[in-house]
């Protein structure tokens, strides 16, 4: 299971660490699209029908509603480690009408998904909170498909955002080339390959 943070919710939502399931509305703000819309992270993805695909670190399902609407034949998966997170992004998705969702509490070293897995595999402002990334980044490799893409989106002004230069590092180190790249004043999304 999971540690639990020692750290207090206000000190976990204005510093580094795991972002506290008690501030999830924020993460709702309508205003949120100015920065990055789920639309538009959802077109980096360049996804098909039939696509499985994992979210890591969903939260309460910001970016996750537009990602099922765009698999009407496929599924997504939704991994956090906060089972708050995941009831929150389920009730969403649920009221929605969506039932191509699986929910997974991530927990432990390795993912509980067979290798060659997913089409796509994405996480905005997540990577910095994870503290075994060396780990999860072989482990997103495992389980993408040959050709999948792996999608990192980081933004400013987050505690933990990773650098481009440190999610490069850690995403080649795993095998993944890097293939495309979006950057705007508030963050940038890198997506790597899983070469044949
Ligand atoms: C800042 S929130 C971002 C939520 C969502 N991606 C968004 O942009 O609205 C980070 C999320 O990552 C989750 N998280 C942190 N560490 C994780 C880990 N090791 N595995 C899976 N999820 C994790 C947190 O529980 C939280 O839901």
């Amino acid at each position: 299971m999971p540690q639990k943070d020692p750290k207090s919710v206000s000190e976990r939502f204005a510093g580094k660490g795991v972002f506290p399931y008690q501030m999830a509305f924020t993460l709702l703000i309508p205003l949120r699209r100015l920065l990055l819309s789920p639309a538009t992270l959802i077109d980096r993805l360049d996804l098909a029908d039939s696509y499985h695909v994992l979210e890591i670190g969903p939260g309460p399902g910001y970016f996750s509603i537009e990602a099922a609407k765009h698999l009407p034949q496929g599924k997504l998966y939704l991994y956090d480690i906060q089972q708050e997170m995941l009831d929150h992004a389920r009730r969403r998705l649920v009221k929605r009408g969506y039932t191509n969702v699986e929910y997974h509490r991530a927990g432990g070293a390795r993912f509980p998904f067979a290798d060659n897995t997913f089409d796509r595999i994405f996480l905005v402002t997540v990577m910095g909170e994870v503290a075994n990334r060396d780990v999860y980044v072989q482990e997103i490799a495992r389980t993408l498909k040959t050709g999948g893409v792996v999608s990192v989106t980081e933004m400013k002004g987050d505690p933990d955002k990773l650098e481009e230069g440190e999610l490069n590092a850690l995403f080649t180190a795993a095998g993944l080339e890097k293939y495309r790249q979006y950057r705007t004043f508030a963050g940038l999304t890198v997506n790597y390959k899983k070469a044949a």
